[in-house]
């Protein structure tokens, strides 16, 4: 029987250092898009899934996060005094029930893998989704919705795949490939930011995951992998040598890396000309300054 997915893990405790000096004094997922924080997006994708119960992993200087999903009594109140009830409602996206949302810390950072595996003793022998906030995916139905319902049909473990060119495979986890289904792949290995020749496929890991409780006590193990971290990629390709029952999922929707400034720019384009409320202007406005720097050309 398939276990359904409660909780999800979403890693926050990077430095976001890329981002300097913005994230100096805040966390990168409160960087916004448009008018919503990084994290919102994710959580709003996280809750579309089915997932009730919200686990983060933070470190020092990330408590504009806590702040974020905690009631804000002195701006609803001014927004009920004066009748905004439009305002109110664009609040409620950030209204967590209590005991929904769970905050560990990550005192060291010692890699993905590690920053997972803190939240271990919130988990119990449940299956469980791993959430990046920095990976942003613009889609009809919410990636990890999307990945629930192939998790449903398959099973095991599922992570969101995407094809890369080769000059970028040595950014991510990049899959191994079994037997190719169309929108499923089976794995027959996983490895962490290979070399471009020595990748298995162009096919990378982007940072959705459903993953089994064994998945985490691989993590027990603490293994160092790339870049002198314990990283998730190698628990999981553990689990692929010990059960095969790993899965790639290439979704449906655009993803974004907001962890790059250049993502984090075509993210904003892209989400501000899907607004019905500045599509209109902001479209006008692109395609005034780009006719401008051609004809500066
Ligand atoms: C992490 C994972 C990597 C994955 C990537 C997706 O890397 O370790 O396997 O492909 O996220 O964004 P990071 O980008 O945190 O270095």
């Amino acid at each position: 029987m398939v276990r359904d997915v409660k909780k999800a893990i979403f890693p926050v405790a990077g430095l976001g250092t890329r981002f300097l000096p913005a994230t100096k004094s805040i966390p990168k997922e409160i960087m916004t898009l448009v008018d919503r924080p990084l994290i919102q997006y994710a959580i709003d994708e996280a809750r579309a899934a089915g997932i009730e119960e919200f686990i983060f992993v933070t470190s020092r200087g990330k408590s504009a996060l806590e702040d974020y999903f905690d009631a804000a009594p002195v701006i609803e109140q001014e927004l009920r005094a004066k009748n905004k009830t439009d305002l109110l409602d664009v609040l409620k996206a950030t209204d967590m029930d209590s005991g929904a949302i769970a905050y560990v810390r990550q005192q060291k950072a010692m890699g993905l893998g590690h920053a997972v595996w803190c939240a271990r003793r919130l988990l119990g022998d449940e299956p469980f989704a791993v959430v990046l906030p920095d990976d942003v995916i613009a889609a009809e139905t919410p990636c990890l919705q999307q990945m629930m319902e192939a998790y449903h049909n398959t099973g095991g473990n599922v992570v969101a795949t995407m094809e890369v060119t080769m000059d970028k495979v040595s950014s991510y986890g990049v899959l191994d490939v079994a037997e190719d289904m169309g929108a499923m792949v089976r794995a027959k290995g996983m490895v962490e930011k290979p070399k471009r020749d020595e990748a298995p496929s162009n096919l990378a890991v982007i940072g959705r995951y459903i993953l089994q409780p064994k998945v985490m006590e691989n993590l027990n193990e603490k293994k160092i992998g790339s870049g002198g971290e314990i990283q998730l990629t190698d628990a999981i390709a553990r689990e692929i040598t010990e059960t095969g029952n790993v899965f790639g999922f290439r979704f449906r929707g655009q993803r974004y890396d907001c962890g790059s400034k250049a993502g984090f720019l075509q993210a904003t384009v892209a989400f501000g000309l899907a607004r019905d409320d500045l599509s209109a202007e902001f479209s006008q406005f692109l395609a005034e300054i780009v006719a401008m720097r051609q004809a500066a050309e």
